[in-house]
């Protein structure tokens, strides 16, 4: 999360979001089976009404577990308290650190949150094995009047998302896959579980001009606000100075794209099984000599970078014949025995 004294902005090229009707009609459905981004309103899920005071009525008994940071100590808080922190202390998880659970504050997948079902529907395509979270973040806390961002970023759960502004006001920057290259995305091999879940650029604009060439959908996030983004785009947030309340849908979908992320995320998660999994693997990594470091390095940017590797309308014999745009023919040298 970045801090920043005046709005941040990015060079990129903006578009407008195509907006749906109903967050699951007929036009939502196929947008979702195109893998379309998408924006509507909330409408008829009570969830517009949702608040502080409301979610404290209806979930604020139930217990959760802390680890107080100063003496380590198990600490039992009802929800009630913990939505407190959340209110009034930006510095709360320096002070506390969930114990047992790892996710959102409030996961209303979680069966001990599940009167919060009764508030909303989900939609047909939302599949079995699906997630949800209430965020609360407190812009307003920050005296220094300075502008939080949330770094742009892809999902390490690869979902596909509904993102349901509840409260406050934020900007929101949507990169599809195929805009990876312009954003300074970095193979980042000792960070598990996937190398590119990160793009530094969005982070510092003006250390990577090429994000000019990129091309995002923009989109300004007021209450009762419905953005879909499918998996692997990337998201980016600047956060007005108010009290921010959203909840986040997330399913998993029913097969993947092939696409420069998704074929980078595959290679890197076959790479760690290779290496014995995700536990310890930069120091694995580190181990490998390094001109094998430098060619797994280097296959992970050609996916993200090559368009004839992903993109099947560009792989024809005419293309490769013709001097191979883009391929790279000094790949690997062997190390001299
Ligand atoms: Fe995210």
């Amino acid at each position: 999360m970045g801090m920043n004294a005046t709005f941040p902005t990015n060079p990129a090229r903006k578009l407008s979001l195509p907006e749906v009707e109903n967050v699951d009609g007929p036009e939502a459905r196929e947008l979702i089976r195109q893998r379309v981004a998408f924006r509507c309103k909330v409408k008829d899920w009570k969830l517009r009404d949702w608040s502080l005071p409301y979610l404290k009525q209806r979930v604020g008994h139930v217990k959760r577990e802390f680890i107080r940071v100063a003496d380590h100590e198990h600490i039992t808080v009802t929800t009630a308290e913990f939505l407190s922190w959340l209110e009034h202390d930006p510095g709360w998880k320096s002070k506390h650190m969930p114990a047992g659970f790892v996710g959102p504050p409030i996961a209303v997948h979680d069966p001990q949150y599940a009167v919060l079902l009764d508030d909303f529907v989900l939609p047909s395509y939302v599949t079995k094995s699906w997630g949800g979270g209430i965020m609360i973040r407190n812009s307003r806390a920050n005296a220094a009047g300075a502008f939080y961002d949330t770094p742009c970023h892809y999902e390490d759960n690869v979902r596909p998302a509904l993102y349901i502004q509840i409260a406050g006001k934020k900007t929101l920057w949507l990169f599809a896959p195929d805009q990876a290259p312009y954003l300074g995305v970095e193979p980042y091999p000792h960070v598990a579980p996937y190398i590119s879940n990160m793009a530094d650029a969005c982070a510092s604009p003006d250390r990577y001009p090429e994000i000019a060439n990129a091309t995002c959908y923009e989109i300004a996030l007021e209450p009762g606000d419905i953005v879909h983004w499918p998996e692997f785009w990337f998201h980016w947030f600047v956060h007005q100075h108010d009290f921010q309340m959203n909840l986040r849908l997330d399913w998993d979908p029913p097969s993947f794209e092939l696409n420069r992320l998704s074929a980078s995320w595959a290679y890197v998660n076959g790479l760690a099984k290779a290496l014995g999994g995700f536990e310890g693997l930069d120091k694995k990594f580190t181990a490998l000599p390094e001109e094998v470091q430098a060619l797994l390095v280097r296959i992970e940017r050609h996916l993200i970078n090559d368009p004839l590797i992903v993109d099947g309308r560009a792989m024809t014999l005419e293309r490769f014949r013709a001097g191979g745009q883009g391929v790279d023919t000094t790949a690997y040298t062997p190390p001299v025995k």
